[in-house]
């Protein structure tokens, strides 16, 4: 006699409505100066090209971090309390929560990415290394509003998880896609998921320090253009979506840190006049005018505090490794 295998539980809110989408990227690269949003990096190419990324040298955000999990784990794993939900944001292959495990032991985990279909590979192997922890892959775009859907509150309560503390986990730095005001708009939704749960719960977030523009940029523009191709992949994921006729070769990737603004710009600069066409609309770009496709903002520890503060949060504590590049923040409700 054999138990059915323990399988995930899957809900994919947002339907991507491909009018809304089209209309989205038409209206910014008919905008003055023109732009795109970093979201449309990640198509099946992109997503990899990015994993490349975190291999390289000069990036140095995402083993940064994952050394903080490594050496202070345990001490983070203290702020959060027994019995926790997991709730990962942007969870993508789902790799950070699951080495997490066994320090937070939770008691659910709740996977959260734009894509369900994403989450569904990288979930049906973890739920076979922890047969008894119940999942949940949610697809949906937290970007604009993050809340748990009714769904996924029925789940919980199905398990009996209703009232019990909620971890909401955001590592990466991917929050510095935001800019301040949409950044504490993100926090405090995140306090409030958090504070529906069980007393003890928190957030637990992986933060860019500002430091050194010999450091900064060079993660931002690598000598072996990794980063360059990335950048250049979201003209042929706007060729697709939007049938246009961007010639990515035509088109130089450009990196800097903007000290005003304390954040990485990435633009692509076009390489002498073209024009790009696509059904229903057409936009001239003059040499060397370029289209904004990413802000990636970092911090400075102290505002970053002020900024959870401001969200609601009590008083946090973060890590930082040596050279004071990243830190990890845990935020109680
Ligand atoms: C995924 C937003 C955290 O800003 O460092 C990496 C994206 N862009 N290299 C970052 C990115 C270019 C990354 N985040």
């Amino acid at each position: 006699m054999h138990k059915p295998p323990p399988a995930p539980h899957f809900v994919q809110l947002h339907q991507t409505d491909h009018a809304a989408v089209r209309a989205e990227l038409a209206a910014g690269l008919l905008a003055h100066p023109p732009h795109a949003s970093p979201k449309f990096f990640y198509d099946a190419l992109g997503s990899r090209l990015f994993d490349a990324i975190t291999e390289l040298a000069e990036y140095y955000p995402t083993r940064t971090e994952a050394a903080l999990f490594a050496q202070h784990g345990a001490d983070m794993a203290q702020r959060v309390p027994a019995g926790v939900v997991l709730i990962d944001l942007g969870a993508g292959n789902c790799a950070k929560a699951a080495s997490l495990f066994a320090v937070l032991r939770p008691t659910a985990y709740v996977a959260v990415d734009i894509s369900v279909d994403y989450l569904r590979g990288a979930m049906g192997q973890l739920q076979q290394r922890h047969p008894e922890r119940p999942m949940l892959g949610l697809g949906m775009d937290f970007s604009s509003e993050l809340a748990l859907p009714p769904a996924a509150t029925e789940w919980l309560a199905r398990h009996e998880l209703g009232g019990a503390p909620r971890c909401v986990f955001y590592p990466g730095s991917s929050i510095g896609n935001f800019n301040p005001i949409d950044a504490l708009a993100l926090l405090r939704q995140a306090r409030a998921v958090c504070a529906e749960g069980g007393p003890g719960g928190g957030l637990l977030i992986g933060v860019d320090r500002v430091k050194d523009k010999a450091v900064l940029e060079p993660a931002y523009d690598d000598p072996l253009g990794v980063t360059a191709a990335f950048n250049r992949n979201l003209l042929l994921h706007t060729n697709a979506l939007l049938g246009a006729d961007f010639a990515p070769a035509r088109w130089q990737h450009v990196a800097f840190f903007n000290e005003t603004e304390s954040r990485i710009e990435m633009h692509l600069q076009a390489n002498g006049a073209q024009t790009v066409r696509w059904p229903g609309g057409e936009r001239a770009f003059v040499d060397g005018e370029r289209l904004h496709t990413e802000n990636s903002y970092k911090w400075a520890p102290a505002d970053f505090d002020g900024l959870l503060r401001e969200a609601g949060f009590g008083p946090a504590q973060h890590w930082t490794d040596p050279q004071g590049w990243f830190s990890v923040f845990w935020a109680p409700v």
